[in-house]
């Protein structure tokens, strides 16, 4: 289904869903229920634990950085390979397209964030388990703040450089939220999404020019592993009950999900705002060797998620092949290191003086 109406300032997207209700109070799920208790005093405060007073300063090299590290990115965006649109810049030029990359990725990473947002509220209403409901409900309040910090960044500090939302997360977005069938909405969201996000965290503060947005990425990141775990643990009981048709359709939905986030990540908005000839950047994107390896690192927690569900099927393997990022799927799934966390505490007490 596509939106009814949309224009410049929202999108609408149309959705049947079930609402569940449950009179079973007891939560079952004893691994839930720790990560819930972890959310609940991992809560931070974006208008008080962000140090809004330092400066932003647009277009300047970032001061605490060495020459070194300045050198060390230079070379991770490769700027000087030979199918390098960057080529023939100068310094302040290219100091320059550190702080596009920076704005573009801060902007997706704001749009996503209202993905969760959206998403997770609506798993609040349709996961049919109480335990699930009590943590999609302070996830929801996590994403409200993710939102609120990166907004909150862009408006004040980067005003005028904000990205729209690119094409292949919109459409990612819409394909989640027209979804009814709610281990979808988990699958795109909690692990495809977040996953992605998760990885791209971590490069986006190697990279980041300033110490608010890296503070900002610090304390979200925080909040990120929970969740990803979240998705894995509600979805790693369900994915054993479907029938083969209905695992089908989860494959087709992870088959396509991946074609949005990995294929169509060509930096598009990217180019056009540089003033880069827009087909001579996606093809550099596409093809030059450090550019596929950022990609291939969006993907590290992903595959190892996605094959500790049970959903790594011949298709999805054969797809992550294809993208040389079948290598990840031995490494450890996000739930099992995120609760080796709280595993040296017995009782949820310990767990949530542990947490905070
Ligand atoms: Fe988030
Ligand atoms: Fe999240």
């Amino acid at each position: 289904m596509t939106p009814l109406a949309a224009d410049a300032d929202r999108l609408l997207v149309e959705a049947e869903s079930t609402t569940q209700f449950t009179w079973d109070y007891e939560p079952g799920n004893a691994q839930l229920t720790r990560l819930y208790e972890k959310g609940k005093v991992s809560q931070w405060n974006a208008t008080t634990d962000v140090d809004w007073s330092q400066d932003v300063c647009w277009g300047e090299p970032d001061p605490s950085l060495s020459e070194d590290e300045r050198a060390m990115i230079g070379s991770f965006l490769n700027l000087d390979a030979p199918d390098s649109p960057f080529q023939g810049m100068t310094e302040a030029q290219r100091t320059l397209v550190g702080w596009e990359l920076q704005a573009w990725m801060v902007s997706q990473f704001m749009h996503g964030e209202q993905g969760a947002l959206v998403a997770t509220a609506r798993l609040v209403e349709t996961v049919p388990d109480i335990e699930s409901k009590y943590y999609a409900a302070n996830q929801v309040n996590d994403e409200a703040r993710h939102v609120e910090a990166y907004a909150t960044y862009l408006g004040t500090k980067l005003p005028g450089h904000t990205y729209e939302i690119s094409g292949p997360l919109e459409a990612l977005l819409v394909d989640i939220m027209t979804e009814r069938r709610w281990d979808i909405t988990y699958l795109g969201m909690q692990i495809m999404v977040e996953g992605l996000a998760l990885a791209a965290f971590g490069m986006g503060n190697v990279m980041f020019n300033d110490p608010v947005i890296k503070q900002i990425t610090d304390l979200v990141m925080r909040d990120e592993a929970r969740h990803v775990a979240f998705g894995v643990l509600a979805l790693k009981e369900v994915v054993p009950e479907l029938s083969a048709a209905e695992l089908a359709d989860r494959e087709e939905f992870l088959l396509e999900a991946t074609d949005l986030m990995y294929r169509r990540f060509l930096l598009e908005q990217l180019w056009e705002r540089l003033g880069v000839d827009v087909e001579e950047g996606k093809a550099f994107a596409a093809t030059n060797p450090l550019m596929i390896m950022f990609r291939q690192v969006l993907f590290s927690k992903i595959v190892p998620n996605v094959n500790k569900l049970g959903l790594m099927t011949p298709r999805v393997r054969q797809c992550f092949e294809d993208l040389q990022v079948a290598q990840f799927a031995d490494q450890l799934d996000t739930a099992s290191e995120e609760l080796s966390s709280l595993d040296a505490v017995d009782n949820l007490a310990d767990v949530a003086r542990a947490a905070g």
